[in-house]
């Protein structure tokens, strides 16, 4: 824990010096706080002693403004304590998370394989919320507490130092066996928050899944496993909260207690032999009350420091997570040309001991067209990752001209290529933001002529509201035909140097297949691309055919070629023949 807070400050610090003006006010109302709290006892001693002895209804009077007066200054301290430390809380918090959301983005694609879409979501709201009290009122009222506590003992000390040392040490052995309490109820809220994350990590994946869940009857299971999930969460809240607040309880009735006890006892004994007045037995024992509330507040506020803390160590791991792929060159803008692209004894593995490609070979020149076709799981989206730098491969390199893909620009290799994927991913917005991919330089007029050129213009046109038809999340106001229709425009746009693209399986009516057929036929014209063909019909006219199996490659050549050959790829063609029939 020490280390650990330590740790979590030391992260925290810089985005605290922002803030030090607003953090001097807070420390400032603290200490007037203090001194207001520390006041109270003694306006009440005075009127006992003073002004009730006397029988002065001016000094009980002056003692009543008094005590109003600090009353008052009091609660407008607090406010405004409160206030300010929000603040400088609230705006930490929005900033973190601002880094988070544009670091989780910028994360390459390895990170997403180990961890599920509400990982993230809580990564960035609820332990970003922990945080926030972190940055306002926990250290703060951690500090109030301390300095009240101190303060008072002094006060009690100087007045009467026998009592005050016995209250003192009975505080002392209290307070550190509340500590150790809450050091044991720290995994606890471990528990709570993994739980957690587990149930919003399958409420996510849930709803990503929702058509498929609903298809095949699973409503029921799924329900009841989001049950026992939140039964879970409930149990284990229920558990750490128990904890913490009867830990609390017990030891404030033990405290207050043991604390009259030992005031009594020698109070009343010193009343009696004349040494101590009413008016300082009352000042001990409304101290002794005030006492224990910042043990009480401290160890609440040292329990949500050790959540906090927690939550600190997961955003800052999740913020300081190196990606693998390294972008090692300064952006030169614009795109990458080549003549040849060579992928030389290329292994690559997701998991350890299990090879998704192994030993992979092969190159083609600039406006060649080589495709992947195989068997699943062969490894041919796992080419296409490796080919726009998703990953690096373990062994082995790309050479783009004969220089090792990972010397190049990341960034300028990405503007170099045109992925166009099966499940197409639109973004929510109109379609023309869409085709533009929201680049803001490229005009509504340049965009409508490309279409126009690709042959996609007469469809888009028939859209709703043609260019400007909102599309919801994921393009789900569209059919599957018109999403890749959508996809190809958004490449044709783009004109990548290399376009690659992993041919849709889905079925779709003839009618739509002509026309996507067409629009393809237009963007592969007089272009490099890599494509990973399902239909080995449309692959027929490319310069080299790439067969893959557990991978590897087992077969390459032409279409022609491979038909001669008799080997795998007969086979699959021959199938595909017999299916079609
Ligand atoms: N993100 C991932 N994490 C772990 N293993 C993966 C991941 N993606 C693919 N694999 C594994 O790597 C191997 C190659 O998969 P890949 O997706 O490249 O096959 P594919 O040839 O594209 O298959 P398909 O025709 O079904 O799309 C498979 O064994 C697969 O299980
Ligand atoms: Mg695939």
């Amino acid at each position: 824990m020490k280390g650990s807070l330590w740790q979590t400050i030391r992260h925290l610090l810089p985005y605290f010096r922002p803030h030090l003006g607003s953090l001097l006010i807070v420390l400032l109302c603290t200490s007037l706080l203090t001194g207001s709290a520390l006041l109270r006892p003694h306006i009440l001693k005075f009127i006992i002693d003073e002004a009730v002895v006397n029988q002065s209804y001016e000094q009980l009077h002056q003692a009543f403004l008094l005590f109003v007066g600090v009353l008052a200054a009091g609660i407008g301290l607090g406010y405004g304590q409160i206030k300010v430390s929000a603040n400088i809380g609230l705006s930490i918090v929005q900033q973190l998370k601002q880094e988070l959301y544009s670091h989780v983005l910028r994360l390459d694609l390895s990170h997403f394989n180990q961890n599920q879409v509400g990982w993230y979501l809580s990564r960035v709201e609820s332990d970003t919320e922990q945080l926030k009290q972190f940055c306002s009122n926990i250290t703060v009222r951690m500090l109030l507490d301390a300095f009240t506590f101190f303060a008072i003992l002094i006060t009690l000390y100087l007045t009467d130092p026998q009592i005050a040392s016995w209250m003192g040490g009975i505080l002392i052995i209290l307070l550190c066996l509340v500590m150790l309490l809450m050091t044991r109820i720290r995994p606890l809220y471990d528990v709570v928050r993994t739980r957690y994350a587990k149930l919003t990590g399958f409420l996510s994946e849930y709803i990503h899944g929702a058509e498929i869940i609903q298809v095949f009857n699973r409503n029921k299971e799924v329900q009841k496993e989001l049950e026992i999930l939140g039964q879970e969460r409930y149990d284990s809240e229920i558990k750490a909260s128990f904890a913490e607040y009867g830990t609390w309880a017990l030891f404030s009735f033990v405290t207050e207690t043991c604390l009259f006890a030992v005031i009594l006892y020698f109070g009343l004994a010193k009343i009696h032999s004349g040494e101590m007045s009413l008016g300082t037995l009352i000042l001990f024992l409304e101290f002794s009350r005030q006492m224990t509330w910042p043990i009480h507040s401290f160890s609440e506020n040292f329990n949500r420091l050790q959540r906090s803390t927690v939550a600190a160590q997961r955003v800052f791991s999740l913020l300081h997570t190196q990606d693998k792929v390294k972008d090692l060159v300064l952006d030169p803008g614009g795109k990458i040309s080549f003549d040849k692209i060579e992928l030389e004894k290329v292994f690559f593995q997701y998991k350890e001991d299990e090879w998704a490609i192994e030993d992979l070979n092969l190159s083609f020149q600039k406006g060649e067209k080589i495709a992947f076709v195989g068997a699943s799981g062969g490894g041919k989206s796992t080419t296409i990752n490796l080919l726009c730098r998703f990953y690096d491969p373990v062994t082995g390199s790309i050479l783009v001209d004969d220089e090792d893909l990972r010397l190049r620009s990341l960034s300028a290799w990405r503007r170099s290529i045109g992925l166009v994927l099966q499940d197409v991913f639109l973004f929510p917005g109109t379609v023309l933001d869409n085709l533009r991919a929201f680049r803001e330089d490229i005009s509504r007029d340049s965009v409508i002529w490309a279409a126009k050129e690709l042959g996609s213009h007469r469809y888009i046109e028939k859209f709703p509201d043609g260019y400007d038809t909102v599309l919801q999340e994921r393009g789900a106001n569209l059919s599957q035909g018109e999403r890749q229709l959508l996809s190809f425009t958004r490449a044709w746009i783009a004109q990548p140097e290399l376009l690659i693209l992993d041919e849709a399986t889905a079925n779709i009516d003839p009618y739509t297949e002509l026309i996507l057929q067409e629009s393809l036929d237009r963007l592969l014209a007089d272009r490099t691309a890599v494509v990973i063909a399902h239909r080995l019909t449309t692959i027929e006219k490319v310069d080299r055919i790439y067969v893959m199996s557990k991978g590897k490659l087992v077969e390459s050549g032409s279409h022609q070629e491979l038909l001669q050959r008799k080997g795998e790829y007969f086979d699959l063609f021959e199938l595909q023949k017999e299916n079609a029939l």
